[in-house]
């Protein structure tokens, strides 16, 4: 039994790839090593028993040869920056979903199932409903709008304020390039696949921390920037009023769904929210993270903002629950683990700084205007 794990040497597909070895596979792994994630080149987390090919998911060469007689294929790896070079984000995630495809059907490979990492982004800022007019679907709120400290997304017929929706699969709202190409990506496994009787999965993964994540990776976001600022007895800095709602899953809830639709048969052809059921406001967050370093540190909440950012971002899990799968692990846990990650590493002043550099270098971190 053979297995691929594109990414693998990455934090979501290094865990797939443990656990399908724990299941008796031969993993194969490919990975670019991308110095962003990995400015170390390639992490000691990669078993010795994996077949590691150092390559890209859009070189067709190396991907016949990772996908030689595979049963098994999970794509993890993904460009995910803030660059504005839009057609990597397309080639890396969605183009290379096409040649997976592509490639089975040219090889004839007998793929029990390909999964794919969506996203949470697919959706953009969602759908909210007006409390008089009903469900929207939002656009964003402008510059104009943050400026005045107006942080709730507004109906666009009467203006009033307007409550965020949970997040269905059968929704989607990308506005960014990173978003429409998880989207692109999660709909050419499934589409194709449909058509060419290939069983295809694709998760949308909300926040997923826990060890092995990137210190540089954009996801690990307020997690990483509170965990440093608080490591070095600096306050986290929480944008608008800290009462956007988030939604943060342990990477052992989310391996277990991708184990789960290597095995089901009803996971083909569909799209799955993988999520931790659960709204937490940036403020509980930064709260809640303060307590458990056991600091005495009140948070900074200066007034500032940042463009694109989503006000409220919440999954649905109902559909992967009726399945038989549910998180198992609370915030807590996800704050112990990551906290015994990053201590892990000794010193972490130059990821900190690092951090802290590329967020004033993106310049997306705007101040309200005085009224
Ligand atoms: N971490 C999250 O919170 C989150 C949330 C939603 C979706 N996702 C998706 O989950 C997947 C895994 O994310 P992650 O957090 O493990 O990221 P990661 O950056 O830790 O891992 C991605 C891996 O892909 C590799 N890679 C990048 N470009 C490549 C290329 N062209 N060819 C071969 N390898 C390449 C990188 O070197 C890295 O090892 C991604 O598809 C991501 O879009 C992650």
């Amino acid at each position: 039994m053979k297995a691929l794990v594109t990414g693998g040497a990455g934090f979501i597909g290094s865990h797939i790839a443990d656990r399908l070895l724990e299941r008796g596979y031969h993993v194969r792994v490919v990975d670019s090593l991308q110095p962003r994630v990995h400015p170390k080149g390639k992490p000691a987390w990669v078993k010795p028993e994996i077949e590691f090919i150092h390559g890209d998911v859009r070189d067709k060469d190396v991907m016949k040869r990772a996908m030689e007689g595979v049963e098994i294929i999970s794509h993890q790896a993904a460009y995910q920056d803030y660059m504005p070079d839009f057609s990597t984000f397309l080639s890396t995630n969605a183009t290379s979903t096409a040649l997976i495809m592509e490639l089975i059907v040219e090889m004839k490979l007998d793929v029990k199932k390909v999964a794919v990492a969506s996203s949470q982004a697919a959706y953009g800022e969602g759908r909210y409903t007006c409390p008089e007019h009903g469900p929207f679907e939002s656009r964003g709120r402008s510059l104009e709008q943050l400026e005045r400290a107006e942080w709730e997304v507004k109906c666009p017929t009467c203006g009033r304020d307007s409550d965020n929706l949970l997040l269905e699969e059968h929704m989607h709202n990308p506005f960014n390039a990173y978003a429409l190409s998880k989207l692109f990506e999660e709909m050419t496994a499934l589409r194709l696949g449909r058509l060419h009787g290939i069983p295809a999965t694709a998760f949308r993964y909300s926040i997923t921390q826990g060890p092995r994540q990137s210190l540089y990776n954009s996801y690990s976001g307020v997690n990483r920037i509170f965990c440093l600022r608080l490591l070095h007895d600096l306050p986290p800095v929480i944008y608008e009023d800290g009462m956007q709602k988030r939604d943060y899953v342990h990477i052992d809830d989310v391996v277990a769904a991708n184990l789960l639709a290597f095995d089901d048969p009803r996971t083909d052809g569909e799209p799955f929210n993988v999520g931790s059921g659960r709204a937490t406001t940036v403020r509980e967050f930064a709260a809640e993270l303060t307590k458990m370093m056991d600091k005495d540190i009140a948070p900074s909440i200066p007034g500032e903002f940042r463009m694109g950012d989503n006000r409220h971002s919440v999954s649905s899990i109902e559909k992967l629950k009726a399945l038989g799968w549910a998180p198992k692990r609370t915030l807590s846990d996800i704050f112990a683990d990551y906290l015994a990650w990053i201590q892990g590493f000794g010193d972490v002043g130059d990821y900190f700084r690092e951090a802290d550099k590329l967020m004033r270098e993106a310049g997306a971190v705007r101040a309200v205007k005085p009224s």
